[in-house]
């Protein structure tokens, strides 16, 4: 029986997702090549750094560590330009709702994100208060699809795996929530999201009594 679900925050609570795709973008840019847009959703839930070496591998480019570095700091600058600007407006449809629901019907609540910036995107979206345990990008070493993320905030919570669900959007994700044990709700589609459990267009389509039915 499921007891705790586990947020991801791009892209299932938030529409950031977007804002790493043209920040990623610009960098590829200034490098003379750029990526498509399904090259763009093996970027989802993979750390900066990762996200980083992808992209330099589609372009065929090669950089040391400390131009990594720059790169890395290049492209978090604009990003965090943009996040600084957002307002609970930019919360994704249903989220609020969906968040009071399984609050009020007893279940615990925990973010599992990869990003090292979740902490001014819940403060500036008015989001924090739901959870009761927050795992982001500077409190884990592996990246998704490795499950720690998610085995972190089912431990601070208090619960096995087999009692917790997972929401993502991202494929890595997924199969980081997957290879914990968990189940799996994708937001987004589910000709990407294969390996969900179930898969829906957002959290504007789920009720407490979808998870009752996991
Ligand atoms: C994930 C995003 O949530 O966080 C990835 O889906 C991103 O696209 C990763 O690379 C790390 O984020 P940040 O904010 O630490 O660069
Ligand atoms: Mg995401």
């Amino acid at each position: 029986k499921i007891k705790a679900c586990l947020f991801d925050l791009d892209g299932v609570l938030v529409d950031t997702a977007v804002y790493h795709y043209q920040a990623w973008k610009r960098l590829a840019n200034t490098m003379g090549f750029d990526f498509t847009e399904e090259q763009n959703e093996q970027l989802k839930g993979v750390s900066r750094v990762e996200s980083l070496n992808k992209i330099l591998a589609w372009g065929g480019v090669e950089k040391t560590e400390t131009e990594k570095q720059e790169l890395a700091t290049l492209k978090n600058s604009w990003y965090v330009d943009m996040i600084t600007k957002m307002t609970p407006a930019e919360v994704l449809p249903g989220t609020v709702d969906f968040l009071t629901a399984i609050h009020k019907a007893g279940y615990k609540l925990a973010l599992g994100s990869a990003s090292k910036n979740s902490g001014i995107i819940l403060e500036r979206t008015n989001l924090a208060h739901f959870f009761d345990e927050i795992v982001d990008g500077n409190m884990v070493t592996q990246s998704k699809p490795d499950p720690e993320v998610f085995l972190k905030g089912a431990e601070l919570l208090g619960f096995k795996p087999e009692e917790c669900v997972v929401f993502e959007d991202a494929v890595a994700g997924v199969e980081a929530a997957k290879r914990g044990g968990m189940k799996a709700i994708g937001i987004g589609e589910k000709s990407v999201l294969a390996n969900a459990d179930v898969v829906v267009s957002g959290l504007d389509k789920l009720t407490v009594k979808d998870l009752e039915s996991l």
